[in-house]
């Protein structure tokens, strides 16, 4: 099948799936709103305090003011693998499952008017850039961006039952893509995004606004199926780098006899995932770049707790592990991203389709 014919029927496909109704008092999709950077983007973009979950407990403008670690700036960037951001919570020890609507942005780097995320916490970051999105995934000790320790975590974005994103109010920018950042000084505001969180692991995705359908590479159907499916990728414990790859074939889209197939995640009520048809595979990549993590995050925040004396802060860990960054599963749920690959009997109800190519 032609790529454009499947994306189409992918982008059909996932219409059909998604029961996400609207908040009467918070009608407006976050997905619809747009804001160019900086001038445009409002104090909060979801102040609606009589919708059911509250407004936003954060805001959205974001400057020097802001920015310390008790910053509530909701406003995030995924640049490069100096700088970057990632959703976590705002107090110590929560898990993102209970906090997924309130999550505020740490970043690498200053200026974003947000947390920092502490030296030495990450703990090994790769950032590949493919033709139609730029991805980051990494290691980190997430306790020192408050997720608790145990935490298998799940997936911010920028839909949610009732589309006003987890976050809530969460907005994201990019000055990755040169079709909308002709100057190297040029935001585009990235609205097709993922970020799992969770298990000590991270991976985040934006996709391209001007690329080729970044809905499909960014869906947000998957939720509880980790970055293992929704960014497939090897990056190491220990090593930063930044690589050059292909685009993933786009979550949920897979081959079976040569047919190509569409797999919808089944609801919650049918119990823990315990097998999907398929096995992601990481996209090629190629002309990867190592770095020390001291030269990548300065002037960071000294690590809090006991993970302080674990190691020096900002060193770049010396131990490596092959494992890819895939840890960050379901939002309400560790256990059933654990049981993914080690069951083997089918529990939930899988929607494969087949279409002939
Ligand atoms: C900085 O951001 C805060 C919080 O959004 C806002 O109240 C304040 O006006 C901003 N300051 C400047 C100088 O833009
Ligand atoms: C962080 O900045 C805010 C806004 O300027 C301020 O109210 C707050 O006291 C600061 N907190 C810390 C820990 O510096
Ligand atoms: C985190 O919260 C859990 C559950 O509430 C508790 O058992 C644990 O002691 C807390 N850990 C820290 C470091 O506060
Ligand atoms: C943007 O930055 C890149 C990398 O630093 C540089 O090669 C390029 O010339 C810059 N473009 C402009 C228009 O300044
Ligand atoms: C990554 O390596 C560090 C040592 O540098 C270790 O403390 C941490 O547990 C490792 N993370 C994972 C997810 O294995």
């Amino acid at each position: 099948m032609a790529p454009s014919a499947l994306y189409a029927l992918l982008a059909v496909a996932a219409a059909s799936v998604v029961l996400a109704q609207p908040d009467p008092a918070a009608p407006t999709p976050l997905y619809d709103k747009h804001y160019k950077y900086p001038n445009e983007i409002p104090y909060q973009v979801d102040p609606n305090t009589a919708a059911i979950r509250g407004p936003q407990i954060g805001y959205n403008q974001c400057n020097s003011t802001t920015e310390n670690q008790s910053s509530l700036c909701q406003t995030s960037f995924i640049n490069h693998i100096d700088d970057f951001c990632l959703w976590a919570p705002s107090k110590p020890n929560s898990t993102i499952g209970d906090t997924e609507g309130q999550e505020v942005a740490w970043c690498t780097k200053h200026g974003h008017g947000t947390r920092l995320i502490p030296a030495g916490a990450l703990k090994g970051v790769q950032f590949i850039r493919t033709p139609d999105y730029i991805q980051i995934a990494g290691f980190i000790d997430q306790t020192q961006i408050n997720i608790a320790a145990s935490d298998y975590g799940g997936e911010l974005d920028p839909h949610g039952a009732d589309l006003r994103g987890n976050p809530l109010g969460g907005l994201m920018y990019s000055n990755a893509f040169p079709s909308t950042n002709t100057d190297n000084n040029s935001y585009a505001q990235v609205s097709d995004w993922t970020n799992f969180m969770g298990g000590s692991a991270f991976c985040a995705k934006a996709c391209d606004p001007a690329g080729k359908t970044p809905g499909a590479f960014c869906q947000n159907i998957y939720d509880r199926l980790g970055c293992e499916y929704n960014a497939p990728n090897n990056a190491k414990n220990g090593t930063f780098e930044v690589c050059e790859g292909d685009n993933m074939t786009p979550p949920g889209i897979y081959t079976s006899s040569g047919h190509t197939m569409t797999y919808f995640q089944p609801p919650e009520s049918l119990g823990p995932i315990t097998t999907v048809p398929y096995t992601a595979s990481v996209p090629a990549s190629s002309n990867c770049v190592t770095y020390h993590s001291t030269d990548l995050y300065q002037s960071l925040p000294t690590p809090t707790g006991s993970a302080a004396t674990t190691g020096k802060p900002g060193s770049s860990p010396s131990s490596t592990r092959s494992a890819s960054a895939g840890g960050a599963a379901p939002t309400s749920n560790g256990a059933s991203a654990v049981g993914i690959s080690s069951v083997a009997t089918i529990v939930g109800v899988l929607f494969a389709m087949v279409f002939l190519s």
